[in-house]
């Protein structure tokens, strides 16, 4: 069984081609940072012209370095959202017209539920489980009941945690994108320097903020001046505060819903501070954490088509008229 998978939800193109479900024949990732990282975040109208200009012949790249055919492709998985509108649509129209002139079927595929989904590329999970998906563009936990079943049970209000990074590393001329250049940053940095706030820890909810714990960090660097003596321990303070609060989320919902299993996903991620802070904290609480390896942590084609696998096992495609969708939204059965 040959599954293809289409991802161009924000600045990445990328095109996978999957054997069963989780042999990775080809994991192509055409990264768009070089262009948009001088405006210091993505560009829409940017992202979607090269989404466009590459598509087609990262399509034929991903076949070639599979060593299989067009026509041998059993299923078609394309992001049908969340993710920049534009972006998200060529994405969907060029695997409309392939799945179209193939007569393969077609399975639209939300990219935050395959970001929760990318771990069964490198192994196996129990359903039910809890997953952090934490990302540039989305900050939200989901019950995973079952393959193709899940509810999101919390998100965040303003924004996400990549975005808040990204958000920091741009007011201080760090460069594009944040989080890997406040990783790096931190890596020496005292994460107790400054008692950053923990937004909605005590609220009865699994719902996240970020942008006030943002405005925290510019007040604070407006009053004291983030200097090269100083800039290391105030972004691990930084990083410590996001960390602690998405965890702190996360052993509520474990409690609420009686679920020790949680896997984490996302761009966010693959920092390996919160690899090790996460892993440090479920041991204290009881629960296992699981992480995709880092590279499948960010953008990839592959999560969008082991999501398919399991759709496609419960014969669920999509209409060919389905349309994209820009904000997150529940898609299941
Ligand atoms: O999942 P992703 O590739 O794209 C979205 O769906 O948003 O995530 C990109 C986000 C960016 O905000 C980036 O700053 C963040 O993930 N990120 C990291 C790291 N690598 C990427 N954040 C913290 N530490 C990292 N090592
Ligand atoms: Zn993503």
């Amino acid at each position: 069984m040959l599954i293809l998978g289409i991802d161009t939800s924000c600045d990445d193109t990328s095109i996978s081609v999957l054997e069963g479900k989780n042999r990775i024949l080809s994991n192509i990732v055409s990264s768009q940072i070089d262009l948009h990282s001088r405006f210091g975040g993505v560009v829409p109208e940017i992202a979607s012209r090269k989404h466009v200009e590459i598509i087609d012949s990262l399509f034929c790249e991903a076949i070639e370095k599979a060593s299989v055919s067009k026509d041998q492709l059993d299923v078609v998985c394309v992001t049908q959202g969340p993710g920049l509108i534009g972006s998200v649509l060529v994405g969907l129209c060029f695997a409309k017209g392939l799945a179209l002139s193939l007569r393969k079927p077609i399975i639209g595929i939300n990219h935050v539920e395959a970001h929760a989904m990318g771990i069964f590329l490198e192994r196996d999970i129990e359903f039910p489980f809890i997953s952090l998906v934490v990302s540039g563009g989305h900050t939200c936990i989901l019950l995973m009941e079952e393959p193709c079943r899940y509810k999101v049970i919390g998100s965040t209000r303003d924004d996400a945690a990549g975005e808040a990074l990204d958000k920091i590393a741009k007011f201080l001329g760090l460069g594009y994108p944040g989080g890997p250049i406040i990783e790096k940053l931190s890596e020496k940095g005292k994460t107790d320097y400054i008692k950053f706030p923990r937004p909605m820890a005590d609220d009865n909810n699994f719902d996240f903020s970020f942008s006030g714990l943002k405005t925290a960090f510019i007040n604070w660097a407006k009053k004291h001046t983030v200097t090269e003596e100083n800039i290391h321990h105030v972004l691990a303070s930084f990083q410590e505060a996001i960390f602690d609060s998405l965890f702190g989320k996360l052993i509520k919902a474990s409690k609420t819903y009686g679920i020790n299993r949680i896997v984490v996903g996302g761009g966010v991620a693959s920092n390996s501070k919160l690899r090790s802070f996460f892993k440090e904290m479920a041991d204290k609480n009881g629960l296992s954490v699981y992480f995709p390896s880092p590279a499948n942590c960010t953008d990839n084609a592959a999560m969008i088509a082991v999501t398919g696998y399991f759709y496609f096992k419960k014969n669920l495609f999509s209409p060919l008229d389905m349309k994209g969708f820009s904000r997150i939204n529940i898609k299941g059965i």
